[in-house]
């Protein structure tokens, strides 16, 4: 190609690109002049779904270490709530269900939470499968050095294998802790009488300990790189997203593990007659809590 046609066409490329200003060649659809939103077309380019990833990845973290840190009341046992015994963590999960209370009616602020987290869970899915996908497109041959290979693909096949038990997990968990389904002594309201239940069963205190090690696995790889994706990856601060990685993985391991293992050790045990007020049931509810 000639010196001037060659410029010629770059330079319309360039001016195609300045004038339209999209973040991924899928802006414009061939055939037609529409613009895809700034977001979706960000989310079309493999960083906008690494940012997605990172993004939803920090939401998960947040509500699992929150949710380990509430779970640690069952080690305050019963305490006195308006002159009733009740176990500390029945209290708490009524407490989260009056969240916002009397600005929102009781039980909405706790679905605007739980609509967020499982959006984040949507998102994260499907961020982590079209970025597969991408990368298969990208990389149709194998990486040739061996050793890069093998580092490459154990933390992402590491990531894809724990990031399905993960999921599975919180299915499970639900079916058996929230609605009580795989639980046939649960009684909605009595988390620390359900904990007890579910956990004192020893192939159910084994799935929460192998299932809680492989959320750990999944942290870690996943801290150390969203730290990466956002581009946090400065190498004087390594050490630091090592350190931050593996403490928190580790954080959340043993405070969960620590449930199953407490309750088969008999540290965790219901005992109905430490109670005077034993469940927060719906009933309740409507009777003290409408006019
Ligand atoms: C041994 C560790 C764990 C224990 C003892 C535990 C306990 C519980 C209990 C008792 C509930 C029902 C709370 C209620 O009805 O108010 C619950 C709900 C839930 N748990 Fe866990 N959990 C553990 C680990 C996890 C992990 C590792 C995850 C996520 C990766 C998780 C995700 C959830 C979710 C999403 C809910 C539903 C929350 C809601 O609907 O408000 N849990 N958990």
């Amino acid at each position: 190609m000639c010196w001037s046609r060659s410029h010629a066409t770059n330079f319309w490329a360039m001016s195609q690109t300045l004038s339209r200003g999209p973040v991924s060649g899928t802006a414009v659809k061939a055939g037609s002049r529409r613009r895809k939103p700034f977001l979706l077309d960000l989310y079309g380019t493999a960083v906008g779904k690494k940012y997605v990833m990172a993004i939803t990845g920090i939401m998960g973290i947040g509500f699992v270490v929150g949710h380990m840190v509430g779970n640690l009341k069952v080690y305050l046992g019963v305490v006195e709530e308006n002159g009733e015994l009740v176990y500390d963590i029945d209290h708490y999960a009524h407490f989260l269900r009056e969240l916002l209370m009397p600005i929102l009616p009781y039980g909405y602020a706790l679905w605007i939470l739980r609509i967020g987290l499982i959006a984040a869970i949507v998102l994260h899915l499907h961020a982590a499968y079209s970025l597969t996908v991408l990368n298969r497109k990208a990389r149709p041959v194998r990486y040739q050095s061996a050793r890069d290979y093998q580092v490459a693909s154990f933390a992402s096949r590491s990531m894809r294998w724990t990031g399905i038990l993960v999921v599975l997990f919180i299915a499970w968990h639900l079916a058996d802790l929230t609605w009580g389904w795989l639980n046939p002594d649960y009684v909605y309201g009595e988390v620390y009488r359900n904990i007890d239940a579910s956990l004192s069963r020893v192939p159910v205190a084994i799935l929460y300990i192998a299932a809680n090690i492989a959320l750990g696995i999944h942290l870690f790889h996943g801290m150390w790189s969203l730290f990466q994706s956002m581009g946090w990856n400065n190498p004087r601060f390594n050490k630091w997203r090592r350190s931050i990685a593996t403490g928190l993985a580790t954080v959340v391991v043993v405070g969960n593990v620590s449930f199953p293992i407490m309750t088969l050790a008999g540290v965790i045990e219901y005992d109905e007659t430490a109670v005077t007020h034993s469940a927060y049931v719906e009933a309740d509810v409507v009777e003290t809590e409408t006019p």
